[in-house]
């Protein structure tokens, strides 16, 4: 898979793209991320990427061109499965977008700050608008980092462990069942005997009922959906 993503502020993508799964996923060939500087699009003398907004208001928005100027580029080389823009009121990102999304061939991620982009953008190149939760965040590129973490581990071959994903919270609507290591004993902290007695099949009952009385606890509204 292809990632294109689209910022002002590319040193904030460095770090969560050069660890563990995600520089994996790259290494070992699943995933080919490009970062681009929407200021280098800029044409004008300053570099600007923004500008003040029509009505008056505080709060800049960002250019149409230097956006437009590289979504067109990008475009013009290949077919993208979405143009995704990371704004609080998007869509909030579920487990099932992850899903879809890691099926995808090549995606773009446009990343968003100040007040926002331009609207023109959004209703001629933008085809889901994603938001990470109910807050805001002072760009996108976080929640861009949020939304490619959780669809890279999703890539086929990307996890060593195949099923790992499948059994992942949300996966069944279900939260995961608690986990222990050794030591069996820590302080007089036992570990539930049913994980030491060697019965796989009570085991799996065992983490079925954990994982259905947790989810009840803690997230009652996925047994309902
Ligand atoms: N940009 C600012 N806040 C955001 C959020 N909550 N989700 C996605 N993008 C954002």
């Amino acid at each position: 898979m292809r990632i294109d993503i689209l910022t002002i502020l590319p040193q904030l993508l460095e770090s969560p793209f050069s660890a563990s799964i995600m520089q994996r996923a790259q290494d070992k060939g699943h995933l080919e991320l490009h970062i681009h500087n929407i200021r280098d699009y800029s044409t004008n003398k300053h570099k600007n990427v923004d500008d003040y907004q029509y009505g008056g208001g505080a709060g800049m928005v960002m250019s149409i061109e230097p956006i437009a100027a590289i979504i067109e580029k990008l475009k013009s080389e290949r077919q993208y499965d979405e143009i995704i823009y990371m704004t609080p009121d998007g869509e909030i990102l579920e487990q099932a977008h992850c899903n879809a999304l890691s099926l995808s061939e090549n995606l773009m991620i446009l990343c968003g700050h100040y007040k926002g982009v331009d609207e023109r953008i959004r209703e001629h190149y933008i085809t889901k608008e994603i938001s990470i939760g109910s807050y805001v965040l002072s760009g996108g590129e976080l929640a861009a980092a949020v939304l490619v973490d959780g669809i890279a581990r999703l890539i086929p071959g990307v996890l060593n462990d195949e099923t790992s994903a499948l059994t992942d919270s949300f996966q069944d609507n279900l939260l995961s069942p608690p986990v222990y290591t050794r030591p069996p004993e820590f302080n007089g902290w036992k570990v539930p005997e049913v994980l030491i007695s060697g019965d796989f099949s009570k085991i799996e009952q065992w983490r079925e009922e954990q994982a259905l009385k947790r989810t009840r606890e803690r997230r009652p509204d996925l047994l309902e959906e």
